[in-house]
């Protein structure tokens, strides 16, 4: 069969109001997490999106017992028949968030054997963090080649300090300290919104944390976690970046009602320092974005969480394109981010990559190209290139789109877009990150 593709047309001026899915990135941490239960647990507004249904894949393997009821978002994970510890090398090489698994089986079985993600397009992506620190813990991690055993009759309570707030270390060293008696702390710990999502679940669960300044998680751990029987996961902030910015690039106004600015704020900014109009429903909730007609360039450099996210670099970087002037973007959070850069000059970009600055100026117009999604954000940056761009665009690299993002194609043609999937059925769209990923390390 061909390979998907997405076809984009120029469509001016989108209009409208939808509503967002839950976080991918909140989903796979909360799969992992109920790894410390014994028993059935019940997770909503989970998005189907290929990762989580590779996750899912990556529990069976375990021993859990997986329902997806695809329609309602619903998921139901019976970890009672968890036996095995181990996690296939080819899971841990189609998803780069399988490694959350590790903090969990340590702490609850004393056993973790995985495989070292390894680097990927973005950057070299080391586990270091995660390995230095279980083993401050009293873990054993022995590794041979790619393959990272790690061994802890009882793993120990500890002060732990992170060098940089890491997303994926934060999340692995606190599930693994809920269940390790004592009290741990993470010092210099990432405290992104999927973090405090993380931080919610676990608690419903029993877990005892606290928050404190600065950047600290402070963790009493228990003897064992219960199973939860309804959470609900956290919207994604980053499909809602990315809608507002196709509200932005098209010159349109769109309204997302189940957006919380609070999670955006420097992206929020940077859009109104652009020109655009940025208005903010009670509580914080809801956003509205109406366009304006003459863009002016802005700058940013990427940073955790509050700063500017690195996983909506290169979407606003489409938007950049059209902005009058120079913007200048600092990527500090991987080394070789800017994939989509090059894509972007087939079309008729004018970038300039330095390391890890890019310089964009502005230009008029945008041209039709064959383009190729490199990562999860690219495919974002390239739709929305796409949408006002002279002619017929072709993306394929559809299955990153997949990985990321819950059908944001359906909502975009709700709020007037022209993009369409071609070359393949949805379904063996979605199906196809099998095949696609197989020489291919996750981005995210
Ligand atoms: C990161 C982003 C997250 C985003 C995700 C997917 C930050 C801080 N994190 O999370 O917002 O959703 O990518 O794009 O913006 N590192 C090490 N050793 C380690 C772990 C990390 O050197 O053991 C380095 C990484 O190479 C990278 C940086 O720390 O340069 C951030 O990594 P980390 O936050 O762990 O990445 P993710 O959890 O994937």
């Amino acid at each position: 069969m061909a390979e998907a593709y997405l076809e984009l047309r120029r469509s001016a001026g989108l209009q409208g109001s939808v509503p967002l899915s839950g976080a991918k990135n909140a989903a796979l941490v909360s799969m992992a997490s109920l790894l410390l239960t014994d028993g059935i647990s019940c997770l909503r507004n989970v998005p189907v999106s290929a990762d989580v249904l590779c996750m899912i894949q990556l529990l069976q393997e375990l021993g859990a017992q997986v329902m997806f009821d695809h329609a309602s978002h619903t998921m139901t994970v019976d970890t009672r028949g968890v036996n095995r510890w181990a996690v296939s090398a080819a899971v841990m090489r189609k998803m780069r968030a399988s490694v959350l698994v590790m903090g969990p089986l340590l702490a609850r079985f004393g056993r973790a054997d995985i495989t070292v993600p390894g680097g990927c397009v973005i950057g070299t992506r080391p586990i270091d963090y995660h390995l230095a620190n279980f083993e401050r813990m009293g873990a054993e991690i022995v590794q041979q080649g790619t393959c990272v055993r790690a061994k802890a009759t009882q793993l120990q309570a500890k002060r732990l300090v992170l060098e940089y707030p890491s997303v994926g270390a934060t999340e692995n060293l606190l599930m693994a300290a809920t269940i390790t008696p004592g009290r741990t702390e993470i010092v210099n710990a990432s405290l992104e919104p999927e973090l405090l999502d993380l931080i919610c679940l676990l608690r419903k669960m029993g877990a005892v944390i606290d928050v404190a300044i600065p950047a600290t998680i402070v963790i009493e751990g228990q003897q064992a976690l219960s199973p939860v029987d309804d959470h609900a996961v956290m919207m994604d902030r980053l499909e809602a970046g990315s809608l507002l910015l196709a509200a932005a690039i098209t010159g349109g106004t769109v309204t997302l009602p189940d957006a919380h600015a609070d999670e955006l704020d420097i992206f929020l900014f940077k859009l109104e320092e652009m020109g655009h109009s940025i208005s903010v429903g009670e509580e914080r909730r809801g956003i509205t974005l109406r366009a304006t007609k003459e863009p002016r360039a802005v700058s940013f450099k990427t940073h955790p969480y509050p700063g500017f996210p690195t996983d909506l670099q290169a979407p606003m970087m489409a938007a950049q394109c059209f902005a009058e002037g120079t913007s200048v973007v600092e990527e500090t959070v991987y080394e070789n981010r800017f994939l989509h850069a090059r894509e972007l000059a087939k079309m008729g970009a004018q970038i300039k990559i330095d390391g890890r600055r890019a310089m964009i100026t502005g230009v008029d117009t945008l041209y039709a190209a064959p383009v190729i999604a490199t990562d999860v954000r690219a495919s974002c940056a390239l739709v929305l290139a796409g949408l006002v761009a002279d002619g017929v665009t072709m993306m394929t690299g559809l299955h990153h789109w997949r990985r990321g993002y819950d059908a944001l194609e359906h909502k975009l043609q709700i709020l007037g877009a022209s993009i369409t999937v071609c070359g393949a059925s949805e379904q063996a769209a979605t199906y196809s990150h099998d095949v696609a990923m197989h020489e291919e390390i996750s981005q995210e």
